[in-house]
């Protein structure tokens, strides 16, 4: 199981030293959400945090555009060196055409969809698509909790298309991840239960500890 940190839920305030806890704990990468304001009622990072994310850290950064106009940072975020870009199926832009700038700057290519939306509504875009980024909560705040009936939509897309790797973004925990390990996506994208605990003391150890509970619960 591919487990991505999703830096929402870190000490801000210390950053460098929680990405370095991150990685000694054997994080697989790290997943920083851009908020516009807008298409979510919140704000977070921007395309300078990915640039200085990428100086401090090797792991692979996937970068999830909670945003009305992702076009605007493609081209910026392409020169980060990130692994995937990930846009929203609900966005009102030309989905398939964003989908194919994302590839053409040489990124692989995401799509988060939110629990409101259903797959058949984003059926005809998943051909092109490399990342499919299934939303646990309504997207735009850490430490909500799971809808549990969006499960289903990872073994839907499995079913049609076998090559999509399937992440699972929000309300992973130690009461919901045995539900989700059975619905068998490819990694959980996890901030809250990992992280906000801000407890400075033996940091390590605990993210170590959640991410034991996490990959070895059935
Ligand atoms: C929500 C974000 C998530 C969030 C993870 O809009 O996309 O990445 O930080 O959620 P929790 O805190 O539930 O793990
Ligand atoms: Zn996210």
């Amino acid at each position: 199981m591919h487990v991505s940190a999703s830096i929402l839920s870190c000490d801000l305030l210390n950053l460098e030293t929680e990405i370095e806890n991150l990685e000694k704990a054997g994080i697989d990468s790290l997943h920083v959400d851009i908020m516009d304001g807008h298409f979510v009622p919140n704000i977070s990072f921007g395309v300078d945090m990915v640039k200085q994310l990428r100086l401090i850290s090797n792991l692979p950064i996937n970068v999830h555009l909670m945003v009305d106009n992702p076009k605007q940072f493609i081209d910026s975020i392409s020169h980060c060196n990130v692994e995937c870009l990930i846009i929203h199926s609900e966005i009102k832009q030309n989905i398939e055409n964003t989908l194919k700038n994302i590839k053409r700057h040489g990124m692989d290519v995401g799509l988060a969809i939110s629990p409101q939306t259903q797959i058949v509504e984003v059926m005809q875009y998943l051909p092109l698509v490399d990342f499919a980024l299934i939303m646990g909560v309504p997207p735009g705040f850490g430490g909500q909790k799971l809808i549990e009936p969006v499960l289903s939509k990872i073994g839907e897309i499995r079913s049609i298309h076998h090559k999509i790797t399937i992440g699972l973004d929000g309300g992973v925990n130690e009461n919901t991840i045995a539900l989700i390990k059975a619905a068998k996506p490819d990694t959980l994208v996890v901030g809250n239960y990992l992280l906000a605990s801000f407890q400075k003391k033996n940091r390590l150890d605990d993210i170590k500890e959640k991410l034991k509970i996490l990959c070895q619960r059935k």
